[in-house]
């Protein structure tokens, strides 16, 4: 995103996962946070995720988060290779409704924590609000952005109407 180095490391376990993790990437740019963009496999380009985890700090990276379906070791593996928090979004993927994500992604063993978000796109969205948020106590303008973004959602469910109130 533009010359800023990126605060955000997004990395997909595959293409087909980015239709959902673009969510991700666009809440980033609604508070101005710049990010890169990998894909990478746990299971099929090992060395390249390593590479991407292990080298996250010394390009600047603060936060990185992973998103993978079906045996998703993504996040674990991102995780064991860096000491920047990790948060993980489980894809639906192909069978049982994204369970299989979730629970791979989030169960991880005492000692090294991802901290996993809900399945798909209101995971994806969460994960760019909670690196926001893990931004924002060294950050007071994006504190200040956070802010304003929870007030203006708040506004907007306080107006709702019912279709027969409008
Ligand atoms: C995971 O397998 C990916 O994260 C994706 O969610 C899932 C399916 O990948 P493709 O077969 O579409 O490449 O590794």
């Amino acid at each position: 995103m533009g010359e800023d180095k990126p605060l955000v490391s997004i990395v997909i376990g595959s293409m087909s996962d980015w239709d959902i993790m673009v969510n991700c990437a666009r809440t980033l740019e609604e508070f101005g946070v710049a990010y890169e963009k990998n894909v990478a496999s746990a299971h099929r380009t090992p060395e390249k995720a390593c590479r991407i985890a292990s080298t996250a700090e010394e390009r600047g990276v603060k936060v990185i988060i992973a998103a993978a379906g079906g045996a998703a070791h993504l996040g674990g593996v991102l995780a064991a290779h860096t000491r920047l928090p990790v948060l993980g979004v489980p894809m639906k993927g192909w069978a049982t409704d994204g369970l299989d994500s979730l629970l791979s992604t989030v169960q991880m063993p005492r000692g090294i924590p991802v901290m996993t978000l809900a399945i798909g796109k209101a995971g994806a969205v969460n994960a760019a609000i909670a690196a926001v948020q893990i931004l924002s106590l060294s950050d007071p303008v994006l504190a200040g952005k956070l802010a304003a973004f929870r007030e203006k959602q708040k506004a907007e469910v306080l107006a709702l109407k019912f279709p027969d109130e409008a």
